[in-house]
């Protein structure tokens, strides 16, 4: 049994100080790994961000992040991944990173990941240079997270996210703005290498709940959507995502 702790978008500004401290003093006792799906800033400002990895530092079970889009805003991702990296936070960029835990090995292989929409409703990187980019950009990230899940060596595979693999956890959102949430080349790139789960946030007003064609189980973890400091999944030796025990928000 491996419980996996998991939030997003916890969007920390410098008013959020202790907003998770509470929730966190407990979490060793209830999870063994804390994941932390992006947007963790409101603007990606290193003094955010600093607030965030206060709270962090210390914590004696592994975490690992992913940025989302709010963390480049300010164009100091750099900053915002060192300031993490400072207080022992793993964070995954097109990376993955493997953890014994419980006499198992759990791989999570991450990636912010990027927009572009839906099967049939779906951006293609046709035309204009900046569509090609737009496109071209998901793209490349589908593709590596692909190859890191495939290069993992382990019992259990994550995949972490900030943007949607899946339609189905959007559920709530506004229609139009399905493409500026996910792409469905994340979903088809964890389907081809497979997972045992795949976490993402950044629709603060979707579903927690979903499957990717493929049926691996997707879990949104915005903060907003699953209304606690955390989640906790329990992923069992036949590679079945159990149940969500909410953490005290
Ligand atoms: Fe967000
Ligand atoms: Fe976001």
């Amino acid at each position: 049994m491996i419980r996996i702790a998991a939030v997003g978008d916890l969007h920390y500004g410098a008013g959020s100080r202790d907003l998770l401290r509470p929730s966190l003093q407990h979490l060793p006792d209830r999870a063994d790994l804390l994941l932390l799906a992006g947007d963790l800033t409101r603007c990606g400002g290193t003094e955010e961000v600093r607030v965030l990895a206060e709270e962090l530092r210390g914590m004696p079970i592994p975490v690992v992040a992913v940025l989302g889009n709010h963390d480049y805003q300010t164009n100091c991702e750099d900053d915002v991944r060192r300031v993490l990296e400072g207080v022992g936070v793993t964070v995954l960029e097109g990376e993955a990173i493997t953890l014994d835990i419980d006499g198992a090995r759990i791989g999570i292989a991450g990636t912010k990941g990027f927009g572009g929409g839906f099967r049939g409703a779906h951006a293609s990187d046709f035309g204009e240079p900046e569509m090609k980019a737009f496109v071209g950009h998901t793209k490349r990230l589908s593709d590596r997270l692909e190859q890191t899940l495939m290069d993992l060596d382990a019992d259990l595979r994550v995949a972490l996210l900030h943007y949607s693999p899946i339609e189905t956890t959007l559920e709530g959102e506004r229609l139009e703005i399905y493409p500026f949430l996910g792409s469905y080349l994340l979903a088809q790139a964890v389907d081809n290498a497979g997972a045992d789960l795949i976490l993402h946030g950044h629709a603060h007003h979707g579903i927690e709940k979903g499957r990717t064609p493929a049926g691996i189980p997707v879990r949104n973890v915005a903060q907003p959507v699953i209304r606690h400091a955390y989640n906790v999944y329990t992923l069992d030796a036949r590679r079945q995502v159990m149940a969500a025990a909410g953490g005290i928000s």
